[in-house]
């Protein structure tokens, strides 16, 4: 049986890096398959959160979860924090792991910087829970963009390990989806850097709540190169930011870089971008306009997590059940 399971940070502003690499495949991927959705927030605090803003975002990437198309009425979508056997899961996988899978995590590394010895222990056995997550309901596919490749590598390490170690062949080996043209969206003012909640400039990215205006404005000034675009992929080799804007534009159009260039190759960048951001607010505003209507009513959201994670709880405990007792635990 085929099962998917992804997550997304209630951290900050959800962006279109976000939206192309995984939310719309998540909407797409609900017509075929048994979805569960996670709203991380025990992710989140393995950075310093308010927890007031904490509370909004986690319903407000929910609510752009479902303004985008996620159902929960078919699909599971719930928070984290709702339903304990995460934790409890992660816990035996950190009894699991070994230190040196994780001190090759490189969004670790990037994450803790120059003050390693300062940096949270969650934020070290974050990939840990993650494994958890995915394992918790023996998923066997996870769509991500690029950045969590290597996390979702982890996952199947430890799977693999728990097997041995118990002499089991309990839990599956999770399959990563990385789909689409746009699995890695760069920052708008630098081809070279990831599109990110955490980057300091508001202009490397497009936001999920930004208006037409500043949708507009963004595009206006991303970063270019001075040369027209070219007809053909191969043209845009060496130019990171034409690459990045050519593979925004193909993604939202549902067509290829290679469709992109040959419809404006020999175009001027003013022109193309003027196309790029009639078509990003065509594709953005309805879910805008909807998370907006949706987060009106709060306690609607919260009825629909704590629905999903009634229903995610329920596929998590027999689960859990079994690996304590494969781990050896007293039944209760
Ligand atoms: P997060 O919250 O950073 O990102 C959520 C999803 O968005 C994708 N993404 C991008 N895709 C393309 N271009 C970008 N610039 C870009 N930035 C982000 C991410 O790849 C991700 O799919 N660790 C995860 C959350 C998580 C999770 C899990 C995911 C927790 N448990 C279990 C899958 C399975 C994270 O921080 O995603």
């Amino acid at each position: 049986m085929n099962r998917i399971f992804s997550g997304i940070q209630p951290t900050g502003n959800l962006h279109l890096g976000n939206y192309l690499g995984a939310i719309r495949n998540w909407v797409r991927l609900q017509a075929d398959y048994e979805c569960i959705y996670c709203v991380v927030d025990l992710h989140a605090i393995t950075q310093q959160q308010d927890p007031d803003e904490l509370r909004a975002s986690t319903r407000e990437v929910a609510a752009s979860l479902l303004a985008a198309g996620i159902d929960a009425k078919e699909s599971i979508l719930f928070n984290q924090s709702l339903v304990p056997a995460h934790a409890e899961l992660a816990w035996i996988f950190n009894c699991v792991a070994r230190l040196g899978w994780l001190n090759r995590m490189t969004q670790f590394k990037e994450k803790a910087g120059k003050h390693r010895e300062n940096a949270l222990v969650g934020l070290y056995a974050y990939p840990v829970l993650m494994a958890a997550d995915i394992l918790v309901y023996k998923a066997t596919h996870v769509p991500v963009g690029d950045d969590q490749k290597q996390h979702l590598e982890l996952t199947r390490d430890i799977a693999q390990a728990f097997n041995s170690a118990y002499g089991v062949d309990f839990f599956p080996l999770t399959e990563p989806l990385i789909l689409g043209v746009a699995t890695r969206v760069m920052s708008l003012r630098d081809g070279t850097k990831k599109m990110s909640k955490s980057d300091a400039s508001d202009y490397s990215r497009i936001n999920l709540t930004d208006t037409p205006e500043a949708i507009a404005q963004k595009i206006r000034k991303a970063r270019t190169d001075p040369d027209p675009l070219p007809d053909t992929v191969e043209g845009l080799e060496g130019r990171p930011e034409a690459h990045n804007l050519v593979g925004i534009f193909a993604a939202l159009a549902d067509i290829s870089r290679a469709d992109v260039c040959q419809r404006f190759g020999g175009a001027q960048f003013s022109k193309f971008k003027e196309d790029l951001t009639a078509l990003a607010v065509d594709t953005l505003s309805p879910v805008t306009a909807e998370m907006r209507r949706l987060l009106d009513d709060p306690g609607h959201i919260d009825s629909v997590l704590r629905d999903g994670a009634e229903k995610a709880e329920a596929l998590a405990q027999p689960i859990l059940r079994d690996v304590k007792e494969i781990v050896g635990f007293l039944s209760p």
